[in-house]
Parts: structure tokens; sequence; C-alpha cells
């Protein structure tokens, strides 16, 4: 089988990204990272994608209206036949127009076990410190389809975290992106596996 074209959006460091080009290289994915696009200029994530000879680039924002700006992002993915789209730390909201288009070909990560600690507001950081001043147990990571709402979509993939009571934002996020890693690989290699895409 074809290997399948991934496009990935980033606005960040690219620890996941990461993950998913490893794969690729390594062959646990059958896929392709055909392009990296983040929104935002200074995202490691970029670097990252340079690094391993992926064409990255930074969509700039202009001010411009959301559907022209997801405009342009399809425009550069349809370019380049992708396939999947993965949204691995991407922090803006897609509009309805570009989720049709790619309609069930649209993955998210997020870092806590949906529909816990979800939705507007809940994104990096804040998620875990959420989790901290809740005092739960428990949190993970959660690997869903995008559909029109913030953290909606059918789930794919979740994986559970025990919270230790002497973690800090940082050393749960860490344990956290660890699990996030693994999942996205998963769900990515799971995709490209199938047959009707
Ligand atoms: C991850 O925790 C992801 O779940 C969230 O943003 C973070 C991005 O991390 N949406 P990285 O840029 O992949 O390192």
């Amino acid at each position: 089988m074809e290997k399948k074209r991934i496009g990935v959006l980033i606005s960040g460091g690219g620890t996941n990204l990461q993950a998913l080009i490893d794969a690729c290289e390594n062959g646990e994915i059958n896929g392709e990272i055909a392009v990296v696009l983040s929104n935002k200029e200074d995202a490691f994530g970029l670097e990252r994608a340079r690094r391993a000879g992926i064409r990255a680039e930074y969509v700039k924002w202009l001010g411009m209206a959301p559907e022209e700006y997801d405009e342009k992002l399809a425009a550069i993915l349809k370019d380049e036949g992708v396939q999947l789209v993965v949204l691995a730390g991407w922090l803006r909201v897609l509009t309805r127009h570009f989720i049709e288009h790619f309609k069930n070909r649209i993955i998210n990560i997020h870092p806590s076990l949906i529909p816990s600690f979800c939705g507007k507001g809940y994104y990096g950081e804040k998620v875990h410190q959420a989790v901290l001043k809740a005092g739960v147990k428990v949190t993970g990571a959660t690997i869903h389809m995008v559909d029109e709402g913030t953290d909606t979509g059918p789930i794919l993939f979740q994986e559970a975290v025990n919270v230790l009571s002497e973690d800090t934002v940082e050393t749960l996020q860490k344990r956290v992106l660890e699990v996030e890693h693994r999942l996205l690989v998963k769900a990515v290699a799971d995709f490209c596996e199938r047959q009707e895409i």
C-alpha cells in the first residue's frame, strides 16, 4: 500500500510532531509528512521539520478573516496532496469550511481525558493547571476526530495517567506528553493502514 501523505499543523515546540517524524522514518507509520504549517513564526516545530527535510511554513495571519486564513492553509495542504491532517498542538479553531473539506480526515490530540478539562480555554499548561486545581487523581491523553466543536469529535484513543501528590504542572505535563506521543503515533499508523483513504 502506498504511503499516506500527512499534513501537520502546529503552534509550538512540536514534540508530538517529532514523534510522528521519527515513526515515519522508522516505518512504524506507513506515511510521510508532506508539510508542516504553523500559525506562529517562532514555533520550534518548524525547525524540527526543516531538519528532517520536510516543507515547513509559517502561515501569517495578517488580520484576515478566519475563512480566508483557513483557505490559505487548505490550499497548501491540497497542493501537497495531503490525505490526513494532524493537529499537533495547534492553537486555533478551524472554520466549518476547512473541517468540511477534510471531513473525517482531521485528528487532534488533547492532554486530558475528554470530556474532562477540555473545550474553550483548556489548552497547553492551562489543562494541567486545572487538573491539579481540581485535585483529580487521574488525567490522561485523548486522540479524537475533529468536528466543528472544540474537543468534541469522536474519540479514537485514550490513555490514563495517574496524578501524583507531588506533581507540578511541569512534571504532570511531561508524563502526559509521553503518553500523547505514543497514542498519536498509534492513531496515525492506524489511519495510514486504512485502504479506503
Ligand atoms: C500537547 O500537550 C498537545 O496535546 C496540546 O499542546 C501540546 C503541544 O505539545 N494540544 P508539542 O508542541 O507537541 O510539544
